[in-house]
């Protein structure tokens, strides 16, 4: 049993690790295997990778793409941005692209399908390939939540025409995007605008934040301030009543002017370049089914995914739970960056009643951090501390009405 409240936040990059990448002048497109034999630009985040790839591809006013009904919303924006439209499909309860779906959502305008590799695991790439190439489709990988993750067929992006990559979700840092193209998509490399100096003033701050907290622990100050901190978020969200489609932030739209033609800070490249993304692999593997063995059997428990198949990389463990918001209280005011995983609803664009399965992920998931900067004891403190919350919120929702959204 661990004593005290322990600091278990998100992934972030080390100060050190800036500074190796200040000398270094690696670079990861040549080493990570997702990139092998593609074209790779680099992109301030990874909303302008996505709005790159329609410019790039030729997506624009009077197409449409079809996108599914699971998603964050910021990825839905970006690919606004460009003038197509967006027609959704389902998503199973499971994470499942439904292909029968796509081929009663098809239509003349049609021009491209985009696709989400959820947490790391691959989606059946392809019968997918197979059914845009007889469609004459492009076909867009969302590797945002698949960094380092591969399947069957080697590492997870290579089989679209186009790829995107979020660096933040994975490695820590503020910023970052990749856009992978195949081989027969290739372009002259487009002209982006530096990412700027105001950039990195973010990322050294961001990088900073975990040091404070852990100073504050070392104090003595770290729960006193960490329940202060906790009552007032509180108080801030606890002023309506729950509604079915709560907005997504404003901060996951799309800012033309701040997001569009932007290219990754040469930082943040380089800082990249030397992840050991092995290492990461592993250390996320193994906590992933640590975790899941702690929590296995427990009754209100229900992971995502029952298997962790070879090459997954995992972003996190995603949780089934009915009382999604009492669960990411509890945990957070210990400490754990629980997240209620994608919450939001995008405001344009899909009717979100068509979706009720993708509204039930929306409203149930939360997700468990694994990632590389959980160390062993965190992960025990991580896996003691869910098993407690997790098991008294299903004890809860038996003894009560399950919660009605949709
Ligand atoms: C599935 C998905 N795609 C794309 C993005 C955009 O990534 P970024 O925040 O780096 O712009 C996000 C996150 O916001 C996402 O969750």
């Amino acid at each position: 049993m661990v004593k005290g409240i322990l600091y278990c936040g998100g992934p972030s990059v080390g100060l050190r690790d800036w500074l190796v990448a200040y000398y270094s002048g690696a670079n990861f497109s040549s080493s990570w295997p997702q990139l092998d034999d593609r074209q790779v630009i680099g992109t301030y985040r990874g909303r302008t990778a996505v709005a790159l790839a329609c410019r790039l591809l030729g997506i624009g006013p009077g197409h449409e793409v079809l996108v599914p009904a699971y998603n964050c919303g910021t990825e839905l924006d970006a690919i606004l941005h460009s003038g197509a439209g967006i027609v959704g499909y389902q998503v199973s309860r499971r994470c499942e692209v439904a292909l029968e779906d796509l081929v009663v959502k098809r239509t003349r305008r049609t021009r491209a399908v985009y696709l989400i590799h959820y947490f790391g695991w691959e989606q059946p790439m392809q019968e997918l390939r197979r059914w845009c190439d007889e469609q004459g489709l492009l076909l867009i990988e969302d590797c945002a939540l698949a960094l380092f993750s591969s399947g069957p067929l080697g590492g997870i992006g290579r089989t679209g025409d186009a790829a995107i990559f979020s660096l933040p979700k994975t490695l820590g840092c503020c910023y970052g995007g990749l856009l992978s193209l195949a081989k027969s998509r290739l372009v002259e490399d487009p002209v982006l605008s530096p990412a700027g100096y105001s950039a990195m003033v973010k990322e050294l701050q961001h990088s900073g934040r975990p040091l404070v907290w852990k100073g504050l622990k070392r104090l003595g100050l770290y729960g006193s301030l960490l329940s202060v901190r906790h009552g007032i978020r509180r108080d801030r969200h606890s002023c309506g009543p729950s509604v079915a489609f709560p907005p997504m932030p404003d901060d996951y739209y799309f800012q033309p002017e701040t997001d569009a033609d932007r290219a990754l800070h040469h930082r943040v490249c380089t800082m990249a370049g030397t992840h050991p993304w092995q290492e990461t692999v592993r250390h996320r593997r193994n906590n992933y089914l640590r975790l899941a063995n702690a929590l296995q059997g427990l009754s209100g428990v229900k992971p995502l995914y029952e298997r962790l198949p070879d090459g997954v990389c995992p972003l996190s463990f995603p949780v089934l739970v009915s009382e999604r918001d009492a669960c990411v209280e509890a945990l957070q005011s210990k400490g754990i960056a629980a997240l209620p995983w994608w919450a939001g609803f995008h405001r344009n664009g899909i009717d979100w009643s068509q979706f009720p399965d993708a509204c039930w992920l929306k409203h149930n998931m939360v997700t468990l951090p694994v990632h590389q900067g959980v160390d062993d004891q965190h992960l025990a403190y991580v896996a003691e501390i869910s098993a407690q919350v997790l098991k008294s919120s299903g004890a809860r929702s038996r003894a009560s009405q399950p919660p009605v959204y949709l």
